[in-house]
């Protein structure tokens, strides 16, 4: 496979994000322009063409980005423009999703060239290639997979999850995790049975197999972990006690407004300094606000964080993971 550039690009996106995914294609500036667009599939062209080096673009609504090998009737066709490309991951619209479809061995490394074939219906396949990198999905068409324990209290332990993968997150028992918005407990859940510690801040009940791991006071905290300890209150009442020492990630799930998480957020970080990363999920009540992003990656730089990305993932519907990383 010879080919590095192209007229086109791809993106993939959850079905219903693509007017927010075109605002934000647009505050690029790059003069990319829509060329085609189906569901949870949008191509942009441009005046020059694009490299694999213009795939490295700052989109939260792009769940995978391609350059654009173009159309084919069958799989086949679209197969073979890949080449001798070694990876080639498989993605198609059903069941009114963009799904990618598991295949063994897919884990691509850092610099690794993946191609993608994405089926949109019986006669259309879409060929793409990109290089995998940092902060980059390594599944095919951004979708984990992963699914859901049953005991676990609420969706959003996919969330967790699905976060975990996509950025390639790394948590060991040494971590302590605040998080804001915790009830009933998914995300408690998917951190405890990482060996993960977590404060849980939320006036709301946590389910019982979240309590099963509870201390009742943040100093009976010990090295045994992992433990939990709910701050049952809301985010503006919890203070530097509650906290205790050691709290290394800061999260919120809370059903609250970016400006207000944001402001919890930073009054967190100021009374936690240990804090080295920033997970959260920004519910949104329109996703044309992804177009403030740069107003949130502000907030997050200004507390230190030199790495921030706004992703949607493809369990999320209106929400955004918002994540800092590497903190000064
Ligand atoms: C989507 S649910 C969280 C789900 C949870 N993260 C889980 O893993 O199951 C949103 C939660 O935010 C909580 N919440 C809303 N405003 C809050 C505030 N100011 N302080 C703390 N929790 C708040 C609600 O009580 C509710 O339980």
């Amino acid at each position: 496979m010879k080919q590095t550039e192209s007229d086109y690009i791809f993106v993939l996106t959850n079905p219903g994000s693509e007017k927010a995914l075109k605002l934000e294609a647009e505050n690029l500036k790059f003069g990319w322009r829509l060329s085609y667009q189906r569901r949870g599939f949008v191509t942009f062209k441009a005046d020059k063409p694009f490299s694999l080096k213009s795939l490295a673009v700052d989109l939260g609504c792009a769940r995978r980005l391609c350059l654009s090998l173009g159309k084919s009737q069958s799989r086949e066709e679209a197969i073979q423009k890949l080449g001798d490309i070694k990876l080639i991951h498989h993605a198609r619209f059903s069941d009114r999703k963009m799904q990618g479809i598991r295949g063994e061995g897919e884990i691509p490394e850092i610099g690794q060239i993946i191609g993608t074939v994405v089926e949109l219906g019986p006669e259309e396949f879409w060929t793409g290639i990109h290089c995998h990198a940092l902060l980059l999905s390594p599944d095919p068409a951004g979708d984990s997979g992963i699914e859901m324990p049953a005991t676990s209290p609420s969706r959003a332990w996919l969330k967790l999850e699905e976060a975990t993968r996509f950025f390639d997150l790394k948590f060991t028992s040494k971590d302590i995790v605040v998080e804001l918005g915790c009830a009933p407990g998914g995300v408690v859940l998917a951190l405890l049975e990482r060996g993960v510690s977590v404060i849980g801040v939320d006036p709301a009940k946590m389910a019982p197999v979240v309590m099963e791991f509870a201390i009742t006071e943040r100093d009976q905290a010990t090295d045994k972990c992992p433990w939990f300890f709910h701050s049952r209150k809301p985010a503006a009442l919890t203070s530097k006690r509650d906290l205790g020492h050691g709290v290394t990630w800061f999260m919120s799930d809370m059903n609250q407004s970016p400006e207000v998480v944001l402001k919890e957020c930073a009054r967190f970080c100021k009374m936690a300094p240990s804090i080295r990363g920033v997970l959260i999920t920004l519910k949104l009540t329109d996703l044309l606000q992804v177009a403030e992003k740069s107003q949130w990656y502000a907030v997050l730089t200004a507390m230190g964080f030199q790495t921030v990305r706004l992703q949607q993932l493809s369990v999320h519907h209106k929400e955004f993971a918002l994540l800092g990383l590497n903190r000064k």
